[in-house]
């Protein structure tokens, strides 16, 4: 997998400027809309829902990525089809059959996302991942934007990757949280094929800008 993408994180944007911040994106090297759904249950916060996403994807024009911090995601996977997703990704925990809901997601003609919270070791995706599009590696404790950094996810970076090179798999390996300066190339040298990043594109003075540099220290 050559090409390395920058996915920045809705999530931190200002929600009473969203089309402005969605303009932002379109107008900046980024690749793809990360937009997390969080639910109260399977994470201790609620973020946004259907309608936002709905009129997020009116004006994006580009791959809209989704990240499900849900309790029983099979309940929603037409809608977020509907809704114009084009990367499901839903958590492992929250996933008692795992291989159904993966092809449920691929049903719907939609890419097949797992993400893994820190605690859950990479080779439980094992047996499944020639049927995963794009493991999310989280590299915080889902929930919240802003937090720091776990230093261990570049030995998990590296450990699935191997998994993925030994099965032949054309999954993509996706870092979701803390991602700075500090840590983007070396998750990309460890084997990661996705950065995503929240506070560190809208919290800076200039984001597009931000995003330009992050794409550059990637490539
Ligand atoms: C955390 C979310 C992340 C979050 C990343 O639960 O899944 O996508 O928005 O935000 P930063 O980059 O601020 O850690
Ligand atoms: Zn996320």
């Amino acid at each position: 997998m050559d090409s390395k993408l920058i996915a920045p994180s809705v999530l931190a944007a200002d929600f009473a400027n969203l089309q402005r911040d969605v303009e932002m994106i379109n107008e900046s090297e980024a690749d793809w809309f990360h937009i997390d759904i969080m639910d109260g249950v399977f994470v201790p916060n609620i973020s946004f829902g259907m309608p936002v996403l709905r009129d997020i994807v009116k004006h994006a024009k580009k791959t809209i990525d989704v990240h499900l911090m849900i309790v029983e995601p099979d309940r929603y996977i037409k809608t977020f089809a509907d809704l114009g997703s084009d990367i499901l990704t839903v958590h492992y925990e929250a996933c008692t059959h795992l291989h159904r809901t993966l092809q449920a997601i691929k049903a719907e003609g939609m890419k097949a996302g797992v993400a893994i919270n820190p605690h859950t070791n990479v080779s439980l995706l094992e047996d499944t991942i020639k049927d995963i599009d794009l493991v999310c590696v989280m590299s915080v404790n889902p929930g919240f934007g802003g937090q720091s950094f776990i230093e261990n996810t570049y030995k998990k970076v590296k450990q699935l990757k191997e998994i993925i090179t030994k099965n032949n798999a054309s999954t993509r390996i996706e870092i979701d949280g803390g991602v700075t300066d500090k840590n983007a190339k070396k998750l990309i040298d460890a084997g990661a094929d996705v950065l995503v990043a929240g506070s560190f594109v809208f919290k800076s003075d200039d984001p597009k800008q931000t995003i330009r540099n992050l794409k550059n220290s990637i490539l």
